[in-house]
């Protein structure tokens, strides 16, 4: 069992396939970190709890006599706010005196296989009992009573972990939950590199790389969205890690409103990392009898780099995350309009599209923003969802109904949370948003958010998106988001309850698509936020696609690609070709079938060599299709470190496929240009669908190929196929 005890020791000893994560219950059961890294087979640790005799000016534990025992220095699973740790804690309650000093130990624990979900949250899940083991220990903080509950699962043949915590107050008294981070994970060095995902609309995930420094280095989000602007990834990496070599530790919260990656090199050289809620947002008042779940963080270890973390996070969130009909079946290949008619679109212009698609083999036309209300700019109608017939020359209906006559599918746009200044909802209801009562209310692309923590708003809204999706035949819904929260208050909650407004908003997301994808089991949802602007494992839960980004130039993707690759796995990255200029159609789709892969663009404006180019792209989805989907991906040249050619590859998990692909961005200085493969068996030959010349997986590893022989003129791409043949 990957879930061990000890209890002479008084040791737990969590193991997957190659790392073991070890804890101690110490002295007046303190709950000590012991080690997280490779595995190893012992736990003989009982030197590494730092006694830090010499920790000068840190508070000892008058009960640990002579031990010297500071909590200030010591590595803790839970460390409590105010207590004689000054490093920021994972917790922190203000009592009902008002003061914050917050100090949880030991007080019992359970181990059962599989794993429980979170009520109202997602989280992962495990399919059999056997995919993975849970370890509860609950915390006590016994001046005050409150109890708090430590979740470890254990996915053992994945390398992988989830942690969260519940607060419970069995007490007759009210307390705030100040600070609630769902992970403490306490290094003891500070040897190491952060890495992070920063960006900007059209620019989102590209990846940072930094030493630490002793102090506080952090990132995070206050938007009431995980944001374009960071994500809710975080890893700590060896100063010597690459690819494929090295320690890496990677983290990422199964949350979509503002969170927290922390990570604290205090004086003593040790490395705390914390992930979770933004405690600068946060406070929720926890009533008697009352308990709250903060969200669930995933930890996964590599011994071998990024190159395998990528790979853990991948087959986790394939496995464990993504839910529903299409985590199996083939997603359909579909043309939006967006890019071509922005709002201005007439249904027989969108019947044209679908008329050329069906000829060229593709599956679905989405009818994106616009289609309601009457919005034929961004300033209106949202919250209105009322088909726009004159917009589309006859009812939804019999819209959809011509659709899957031509032999498509239709997928359709919404933006749930959202509500127009120029709506009737707002006028009707200008209560129903984000706002301080009383004070001027910022507005973006001329919209507010909706106050998802009320039930009633919520109420009404799901009811007009489930009227249209169930009067109609649509097999596939966008969800948008086109701002982040500002002035975040609520008209209906008590002043005690203000600073929880944002962990109530996205509940409140989270009930509605909750209630759709039940509902409507068989409409494939994908997520967006004016492109990538909501890309977390959370939303993953709910929708198997996530629109990557706005930013369509295929060479733009590329650092896109990678730095969303770094945790999530290729199927979830909506990935179209367009009409962009600075690459021809063979690039854009060699790009694109890195995702899920579709069109953002006027069919009727191709060429008849595109629409060959096309029809071919539609065959080599479909054959890849298994491949790039659930294969192993390998980073080969990263475009923003290299800054002459991006190039990765795929690999079937018995080595017998692998569809390698390389975009030119500009002329390399050399002319010689050697590139290993990666993931092959080294042992078996494999031929090149390309120019059928046989060799051995040792050597398409160790001696390469040469780059210099295929194309090599800025915004070119190839790819070959191999295929196992002895
Ligand atoms: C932002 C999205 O990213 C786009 O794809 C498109 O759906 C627009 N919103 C529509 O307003």
């Amino acid at each position: 069992m990957p879930i061990l005890f000890d209890k002479e020791k008084q040791v737990f000893k969590l193991d997957t396939s190659s790392s073991s994560y070890i804890m101690r219950i110490y002295k007046e059961n303190y709950l000590c970190h012991l080690y997280y890294g490779a595995k190893i087979p012992d736990y003989n640790l009982t030197d590494h709890i730092f006694k830090g005799g010499f920790a000068s000016f840190c508070p000892e534990n008058i009960n640990i006599p002579g031990a010297g025992f500071s909590p200030g220095v010591c590595t803790f699973e839970f460390p409590g706010e105010n207590t004689g740790d000054f490093r920021e804690s994972a917790v922190s309650i203000r009592n009902a005196d008002g003061n914050n000093a917050t100090d949880f130990r030991y007080a019992g624990h359970i181990i059962y296989s599989g794993k429980k979900p979170i009520d109202g949250m997602p989280s992962l899940y495990s399919e059999s009992p056997e995919d993975c083991e849970t370890l509860e220990i609950e915390m006590i903080d016994s001046f005050t009573g409150i109890k708090a509950v430590l979740y470890y699962t254990v996915f053992e043949k994945l390398s992988a972990m989830t942690r969260r915590v519940a607060i419970v107050n069995p007490t007759d008294k009210s307390v705030k939950i100040e600070r609630i981070y769902s992970l403490c994970c306490d290094f003891n060095t500070r040897q190491f590199d952060m890495i992070s995902l920063y960006g900007r609309w059209l620019k989102e995930r590209t990846v940072q790389r930094q030493p630490l420094f002793v102090g506080t280095q952090s990132v995070g989000s206050k938007r009431g969205s995980s944001g374009h602007y960071r994500n809710p990834f975080g890893a700590i990496v060896g100063h010597d890690t690459t690819e494929d070599y090295g320690d890496a530790y990677g983290f990422n919260l199964v949350y979509s409103s503002n969170f927290k990656f922390n990570v604290e090199v205090d004086g003593h050289g040790g490395a705390r990392v914390l992930m979770g809620i933004n405690p600068d947002t946060f406070n929720w008042q926890l009533n008697p009898g009352d308990s709250f779940d903060a969200p669930e963080a995933v930890m996964v270890y590599s011994a071998n780099g990024l190159g395998e973390m990528s790979r853990t996070f991948h087959r986790l969130y394939l496995n464990h995350l993504i839910r529903g009909k299409y985590k199996h079946v083939k997603r359909p290949v579909l043309i939006n309009n967006w890019e071509a008619t922005g709002m201005n679109f007439t249904g027989e212009k969108l019947l044209t599209f679908a008329q050329r698609a069906k000829e060229l083999g593709l599956d679905m036309l989405v009818m994106d923003d616009g289609w309601f209300g009457a919005r034929d700019d961004d300033t209106s109608s949202l919250g209105d969802w009322v088909v726009n017939e004159e917009k589309l020359g006859c009812t939804l209906k019999e819209f959809t109904h011509k659709v899957h006559q031509i032999g498509l599918k239709f997928g359709i746009w919404f933006e749930p949370e959202m509500i127009s200044r120029d709506s009737d909802l707002y006028r009707a209801h200008p209560d129903w948003c984000v706002h301080v009562p009383g004070r001027e209310k910022s507005i973006a692309r001329h919209q507010y958010v909706l106050d998802y923590s009320r039930k009633d708003v919520r109420d009404h809204i799901y009811s007009m998106i489930k009227k249209i999706l169930s009067e109609n035949e649509i097999d596939y819904v966008k969800w948008d988001f086109n701002r982040n929260l500002s002035e975040a208050g609520s008209a209906l909650l008590s002043n005690e309850n203000q600073q929880e407004v944002f962990h109530r908003c996205v509940l409140g997301t989270y009930d509605i698509m909750n209630r759709l994808t039940t509902d409507f089991p068989d409409i494939l949802l994908e997520n967006c936020s004016g492109g990538g602007g909501r890309f977390d494992p959370a939303m993953l839960y709910y929708s198997p696609q996530i629109w990557c980004s706005d930013n369509t130039d295929p060479i733009e993707r590329l650092s896109i690609q990678f730095g969303t690759s770094l945790c999530y796995p290729a199927s979830t990255m909506g990935a179209h070709v367009s009409a962009s200029k600075r690459a021809g159609y063979e690039t854009k789709g060699n790009v694109a079938l890195w995702g899920t892969f579709g069109y953002e663009l006027d069919p009727n404006k191709f060429t008849d060599e595109e629409k060959e180019i096309v029809k071919e792209q539609i065959k080599e989805y479909h054959k890849y299709y298994d491949l790039i989907h659930y294969g192993d991906l390998y980073r080969l040249i990263d475009p923003l470190e290299s800054g002459y050619k991006a190039a990765w590859m795929f690999v079937d998990e018995e080595k017998t496929q692998a569809l390698f692909t390389c975009v030119v961005i500009k002329l390399y200085e050399d002319l010689v240009f050697y590139l290993k493969l990666k993931g092959l068996d080294k042992d078996a030959y494999y031929r090149c669908s390309q120019n059928g010349e046989v060799y051995s997986g040792a050597l398409l590893m160790n001696a390469g190929l040469n780059l210099s022989d295929y194309p090599n003129t800025d915004g070119e791409s190839f790819k070959l196929f191999f295929e196992k043949i002895s």
